[in-house]
């Protein structure tokens, strides 16, 4: 499902270059998500675009499109899988979508041997506004994955997490529980639910003290994509978007 960000870069590219691109993100996520991105340059966050597991770039391209000028793009990715030719197709499709080389860096490497100062050195300096991790979906991974985007963080920042709640990682949230729990400071705010097997839900976290500024305006932005129960985690209510909410008739 397409839904407008209002910006015809961006537009042009998740109506009409997403599915060109090899991935596995939904485009009903990559709307979102970067109508997220112009939310925050509106309330004046700015900052960088960071992601785990960037493979051929569907999601990446979209983030990085809807960049303001100044702020960089990084993936980083071992880069060799299904085979080495992954980053040549990546680096092409970025050429091929007008993601201009000056505004994204690309780093093969494993995230799980990489350091915090390592991606700041590589961005030049500035937080990441918007850090999305999709590499190994395993709990040492993505626990390491954590411990390298949360020093990065705009105070205000977001850390999305994809596959969550995927039937073939069903165990991945007990790991996003277990960090919430020692990160009491931050919720999910949002899931971006499933369009498919393939194109799985989103969780996307921030610090509570900045649930305010996203979660109104995503209420009413997506009015028509809104679950109206929300994802109850027990403490708060995370907003949740779905390409065709409903409920269960009981009558
Ligand atoms: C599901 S794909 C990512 C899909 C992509 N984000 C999209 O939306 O189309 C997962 C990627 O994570 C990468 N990956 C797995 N383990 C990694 C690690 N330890 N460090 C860096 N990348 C890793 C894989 O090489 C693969 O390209």
């Amino acid at each position: 499902m397409f839904i407008p960000t209002g910006e015809p870069v961006v537009d042009r590219y998740i109506e009409t270059g997403y599915d060109t691109v090899r991935g596995m993100s939904s485009r009903f996520a990559a709307s979102v998500c970067t109508y997220i991105l112009k939310r925050q340059a509106a309330l004046g966050i700015s900052g960088h675009f960071a992601e785990i597991g960037t493979f051929e770039g569907r999601f990446f391209i979209a983030m990085a499109l809807a960049l303001e000028p100044g702020e960089k793009a990084l993936g980083i990715d071992l880069f060799d899988w299904p085979n080495d030719r992954v980053m040549d197709l990546f680096l092409g499709h970025c050429a091929r979508h007008g993601v201009a080389p000056d505004r994204y860096i690309a780093l093969k490497r494993d995230s799980r041997t990489m350091a915090p100062e390592e991606l700041a050195g590589a961005l030049g300096g500035g937080p990441v506004r918007f850090f999305h991790i999709d590499g190994e979906h395993a709990d040492e991974s993505l626990s390491r994955d954590l411990a390298l985007a949360l020093p990065l963080i705009h105070p205000q920042g977001l850390i999305c997490l994809d596959d969550m709640l995927h039937p073939a990682y069903p165990r991945l949230v007990e790991t996003v529980h277990r960090w919430l729990a020692a990160h009491p400071e931050w919720c999910v705010m949002l899931i971006v639910d499933r369009e498919d097997i393939v194109a799985a839900a989103k969780y996307v976290l921030c610090r509570r003290d900045a649930v305010s500024l996203y979660e109104d305006d995503l209420m009413q932005r997506f009015e028509k994509q809104l679950f109206v129960l929300g994802g109850d985690f027990l403490d708060h209510i995370a907003v949740v978007l779905t390409p065709h909410p409903r409920l269960a008739e009981v009558d």
